[in-house]
């Protein structure tokens, strides 16, 4: 499989996104990252449900719900009405995330389950045959316009590692200061989903910029 771009609309025109969608409908962008933030589990709030429901009618593209919460159990369901195709829930956040993953798998979604930087990767030993996907946080969650942290890239390998050893087919997301130097490396890698936010929207052409980290 080739890879997968998905834009962070965090790093969007939230008083045009109409234009925004409207452009990344037209474009090479696979998924669309939606980052939701409660100001508990990061030190930052964004958006919720209402938001999800309007993008959710305004492109048919896969809508990949990145949930930066406490106790992202609660609203599993919610977030699957409002829209949500893939819902990856942090496994810093969550009781049992097995159980999260199941029930997101039983409402008919995707389940990612995501690790922040500091987290190592065999901490999901017991969790990932439960995941379709693993996103592998390359800046501490909370904001847009980070710098990746280098110490990502072997975290990548052991997670091929892990998957391979468990002969499990779970794609691979990366998330956090991507941009046209280091995506290529992060390709080469193995990683099957590049999300970036401020690379494709501060860009003066954001369309080209999704082509260019398609066709790396
Ligand atoms: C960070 C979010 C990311 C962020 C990525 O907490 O999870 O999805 O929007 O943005 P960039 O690509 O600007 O680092
Ligand atoms: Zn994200």
């Amino acid at each position: 499989m080739s890879h997968l771009v998905a834009p962070s609309l965090l790093s969007a025109n939230f008083l045009n996104l109409e234009k925004d969608i409207a452009m990344l409908n037209e474009s090479e962008a696979d998924w669309l990252h939606l980052d939701v933030m409660d100001g508990l589990f990061v030190p930052n709030i964004s958006f919720g449900f209402s938001i999800i429901e309007q993008i959710r009618k305004a492109t048919s593209k896969i809508l990949d719900v990145h949930l930066m919460i406490v106790e992202p159990e609660r609203y599993l369901e919610r977030f699957r009405k409002a829209g949500a195709d893939i819902i990856s829930i942090h496994l810093e956040a969550v009781k049992n995330p097995a159980e999260a993953l199941q029930n997101i798998r039983n409402m008919g979604a995707k389940a990612g389950i995501v690790i922040n930087p500091g987290t190592p990767v065999s901490s999901l030993s017991g969790v990932i045959s439960m995941a379709d996907m693993v996103l592998l946080m390359s800046v501490n969650p909370g904001f847009g316009g980070q710098s990746f942290i280098p110490g990502t890239l072997p975290k990548i390998a052991e997670l091929k590692q892990m998957i391979a050893s468990h002969q499990l087919s779970v794609m691979i997301e990366v998330d956090g200061g991507i941009d046209l130097q280091n995506a290529p490396v992060l390709i080469k890698e193995g990683v099957d989903i590049l999300v970036a936010g401020n690379t494709i929207f501060a860009s003066p052409d954001p369309r080209h910029v999704i082509h260019q980290l398609k066709n790396i």
